[in-house]
This record gives C-alpha cells, structure tokens and sequence, in this order.
C-alpha cells in the first residue's frame, strides 16, 4: 500500500482505479479549461506571512457553516456521479463527513439517493437542487429532501446550461458506462472498481430514475437533465423555491459583486463563490481572486463560502484569511474516494485538516476563526479590478 502524504497522491491512485471517462469527468474543466487551471494557480499565487515565538498551543480548526457546529470549515461539495467513482460513493463520503463532523451536500446528480444516503447515515446531510422546467419534480424532489430531514438547501445558480467538456463527449459519459470495446477495455485494468459495481444496484442517477417521468435508460437520462434545466431560472423562481423549502438555504455560483449583493438582499443562509470548478463559463476569473471585492461588497450582511481549487489545507487557510468563513471542496474528495472509497474520503480530510492546523500555527495562529488579511501576501495586481 503507497504511503498517502497529500490529495496529489490521492489522485493518481483515483486516476489508477476509476474508469478513464469517470476520472475525466471530475478533472475536467469546460472548453480551454483556463478557469479550471487558474482557479489553482491563483491559490499558488497566494503567500503565508509566517510568524514566530507565538504561543501556538491549544489551537483550533473548529467553526460553524450556516450555523451547523463543523471540526473545521470545510465541507464536502456536491459532486455529480459520485456513484461512480466509487460503488456507493454518495454513501461512503456522506459517512465519512458524518465522523469527521463536517457537512455533506448530495447532488441532485447522484448515483444514491435521498433516501439511500438518510438510511446509511445519522446525521442531517445537505442537498443541492438543481432547478428543472417540471416543477412537479423540483416540488417533489424538495419533499423528499424535508422528509430526509436535509440540514440546508443548496441551490446552484450557475449551471441551468451546461458549459461543455471536450472529454465528457470523447468518452461518451454515461452512468452506467455502456460496453463498447474500449470501455472493456479499460475496466479490465479496473478489477476493483468492478467488484464493487457489482455489489451495489446503485449504478443509476438515484434520485431521478422512478422519480421523473419519461426516463427510461441512462443514456435518456442524460439527454433529459440537459434538455430539463430550467434555463428561465431568474429571482421569482428562487423566491418559489425559498418558500417551498422554508429551510436553511445556500445560494452557489455566486461570482459577481452585484449578484453577490441581489443575494445578500434577497436573504439567504449564505452564498458559495464558485465557477463551479472551473467547469461553466471558462474565462472567468478565479473564485479566490473574486473573493475579496464579493467580502467587500457583502461580507457584513451574509456569511460567505468559497469553493473552486481547494486542493490543501494551506489553500482553506488562504480563502479563510481573505475573508470566506468556510470553504468546500469537490475534487479532493473525489480523488480520495475514487482511491480508496470511504478511507480515501476520510485520508483527503486527515490530509487537508493536518495541513490547516499546521500552517494555522507557523502563521502563529491558534484558531481559524481569527484568520485574516494579515495572514497573506497576495502579488501586485492580484486583485479582480485589474481586469476591468
Ligand atoms: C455537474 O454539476 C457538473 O459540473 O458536471
């Protein structure tokens, strides 16, 4: 068994285990993939003020997310086919958030369902809507995330059209893979991803298949969530959803000051800033690099998460330090699953909750919650105004 020191380990043992077009489909971005890479790149940009002779005893990584106590502030994003990076992958992260004590958001997208997750976990877990043109869907589906006893809403903004993923179409993605000789090819050298395919009968989009009208096999299932987003979704159509839920709401995909603000006015539980890993508009700026001016502009009405190119916990301590109060991450979870499913997921936040507690203390910091502009250095020009 490897030595695991870091979530780059983790994902070249993901890229080792998981199917080519389910590896592909989570580190892809959209078309030139540009935002994609700049949203880690910019993090790189980003420099620790290192401090000395502090007391650095008796520190602190724990925090709260809309007002739900976490071990630290980070939660494990909504990630579509997490199914398949894993056999029962929604389940073994959900679990694996549950023990570490930070949130879980299910995906409308899931493999598992609402049900199959609230049956295999304790705890309230989040869920992310995504907005369809059949609104008997969208009610029914908000009813079965009440009746699982969901924590908060999680209603992303920013995907109601697909922006496109060359290696999505190449290796024709669909949930299951269909059998073509290159796709046997290529799970021969997966045995263990296979095993567990094998053992589970969750291998279609859970929450949507028995649940949508007209949805016959998976490759339907596909073209149907593309054809039904909501490509109407506007601020009435938020309010509608606000009130059918009552509950805790998140709105993510926020990326804009002025969004940021409409938001904030709206009334929400807080925004995510978010490019959605790089993986709608390309050519956007960085979330890290839109976080300070959306901080500025919002930060004392509304309490603000960023995700988009988290990859360490240096990375949480740089978006914490410019004023998010919380943070999640997509991708570094989904290595650690993909490698070693519920092992790996607790191994990426082991890896990530170390390296904030450790850089937290040579920043001479004792707690996450005082981190702050002090703590970075960022380049000249970093900010988002030099774009304008
Ligand atoms: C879905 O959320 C995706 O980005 O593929």
């Amino acid at each position: 068994m490897p030595v695991i020191t870091c979530i780059e380990d983790l994902k070249r043992l993901h890229r080792a285990r998981t199917p080519r077009m389910f590896y592909d489909y989570a580190e892809s971005g959209s078309y030139t993939e540009q935002t994609f890479h700049e949203n880690t790149s910019d993090f790189a940009r980003i420099r620790l003020r290192q401090k000395v002779a502090v007391d650095m005893s008796n520190r602190s990584t724990a925090s709260t997310m809309v007002g739900i106590p976490v071990s630290m502030p980070v939660g494990l994003a909504p990630v579509g086919l997490t199914g398949m990076q894993h056999a029962d992958g929604e389940i073994k992260a959900a679990r694996a958030a549950e023990k570490f004590g930070i949130p879980f958001a299910l995906s409308t997208m899931s493999i598992c369902s609402i049900e199959d997750v609230a049956a295999h976990t304790t705890k309230p877990f989040m869920f992310q809507l995504y907005v369809m043109r059949d609104w008997d869907f969208v009610a029914a589906i908000i009813e079965r995330a009440k009746a699982a006893k969901c924590s908060a809403l999680v209603l992303t903004l920013d995907l109601q059209i697909l922006g496109q993923r060359h290696k999505d179409l190449k290796n024709g993605l669909s949930a299951p893979p269909k059998l073509t000789p290159a796709t046997l090819l290529d799970l021969a050298t997966r045995w263990r991803w296979g095993l567990g395919m094998l053992g589970t009968k969750r291998r279609f989009f859970g929450n949507i298949v028995g649940h949508a009208k007209g949805v016959g096999d998976a490759s339907s299932l596909m073209s149907w969530t593309a054809e039904q987003f909501d490509e109407q979704l506007d601020w009435d159509k938020i309010a509608r959803i606000r009130d059918m839920w009552g509950g805790k709401l998140i709105l993510k995909g926020i990326l804009d000051p002025d969004d940021a603000r409409r938001a904030a006015d709206f009334g929400c539980d807080a925004i995510v800033v978010s490019n959605h890993g790089g993986r709608q508009l390309d050519g956007a700026l960085s979330s890290i690099r839109m976080l300070p001016e959306i901080v500025r502009a919002v930060g004392d009405q509304v309490e603000i998460h960023l995700d988009s190119g988290i990859r360490s916990g240096q990375d949480v301590l740089k978006a914490l330090a410019l004023g998010a109060h919380a943070t999640w991450i997509g991708r570094a979870f989904i290595h650690g699953l993909g490698a070693m499913g519920e092992a790996g997921v607790t191994k990426a936040l082991e890896v990530i909750h170390k390296e904030l507690d450790i850089s937290m203390a040579l920043c001479g910091e004792r707690d996450v919650k005082n981190l702050g502009r002090n703590n970075v250095l960022l380049p000249q020009g970093f900010s988002a105004e030099t774009y304008r």
